[in-house]
């Protein structure tokens, strides 16, 4: 349908060193920092593994904005499930945009080359189902690639227990996007089934014949976001994740408040 809306965005926004070439929208809110770079390095990966020419690529909850970068994003076809019909409305780089739910809707066996989740599987009360629909979509040497919340970080653990209004709340007031919670716009609900744990994530993966080619703790964006919008309220966070950091076992980091992994389907 409309792929050039997706382009340049980030390139207006983004703080730092030139970017090049031009990079996706997913892009545009990630202030440089920990999940900047991994996305960076995924699109590296990605770049590698897939086949050269023509992809055919199911972002699953694809909402309104790709992940993918600009020069794979463009020789992919891509389809898109979404369960919110203002964010299947919305989207504009789709080739098919279609409503439906990702853990139980089913395509043809092998016929995606990537599959892309990201910022999906906390809100979905059935990610096995959802992984094994993605695995029997792909082709064989195909990808996944899962972004996610980590349930074991402080951002996990207070997006887990606290109620949506909160959510709401901060990205209103301290993310400052006036328009949250209203239809189709973020925070959506957030389930946080067990398998969102990286480790029980990957021994899920591994014995359902999908490897787990690439995986990275990050430090959550909201940080780095933060300390730009709102200083003090930031320290007060840094100081506290400091606290936590210092009496948790060593190399713990409550920070690494999101992730970024790769599956390969064998
Ligand atoms: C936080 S947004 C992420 C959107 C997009 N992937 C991104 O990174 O910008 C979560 C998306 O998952 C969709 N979603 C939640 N549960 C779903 C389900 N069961 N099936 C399909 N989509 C779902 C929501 O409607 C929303 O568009």
């Amino acid at each position: 349908m409309n792929k050039p809306a997706m382009i340049d965005f980030a390139t207006a926004t983004a703080v730092g060193a030139p970017l090049a070439p031009a990079q996706p929208q997913a892009l545009h809110d990630l202030v440089p920092g920990e999940a900047r770079d991994s996305l960076l390095a995924v699109h590296d990966v990605l770049r590698r593994r897939l086949p050269l020419g023509p992809l055919a690529t199911y972002e699953a909850g694809g909402g309104s904005c790709s992940v993918l970068p600009p020069d794979l994003l463009g020789r992919s076809r891509v389809t898109v499930v979404d369960i919110d019909e203002d964010q299947v409305r919305n989207n504009t780089y789709a080739d098919e945009a279609i409503l439906g739910d990702v853990q139980a809707y089913s395509f043809g066996r092998e016929s995606f080359d990537l599959v892309i989740c990201y910022n999906v599987i906390e809100h979905l009360p059935h990610v096995d189902a959802a992984l094994l629909n993605f695995r029997d979509a792909l082709k064989p040497g195909g990808l996944i690639l899962i972004g996610a919340p980590n349930p074991r970080s402080l951002s996990g653990v207070v997006t887990k227990y606290s109620p949506h209004w909160f959510h709401v709340w901060f990205y209103r007031t301290i993310r400052g996007i006036r328009d949250a919670g209203l239809p189709g716009e973020p925070p959506f609900p957030t389930f946080f089934h067990p398998l969102v744990t990286l480790p029980k994530l990957q021994t899920f993966a591994a014995a359902n014949g999908l490897e787990m080619i690439y995986r990275r703790e990050v430090e959550s964006p909201r940080y780095p976001e933060m300390r730009r919008r709102k200083p003090l309220f930031a320290a007060l966070v840094d100081a506290g994740t400091a606290m936590l950091n210092a009496v948790l076992p060593r190399g713990t980091d409550v920070r690494r408040g999101d992730y970024h992994v790769i599956l390969r389907k064998s």
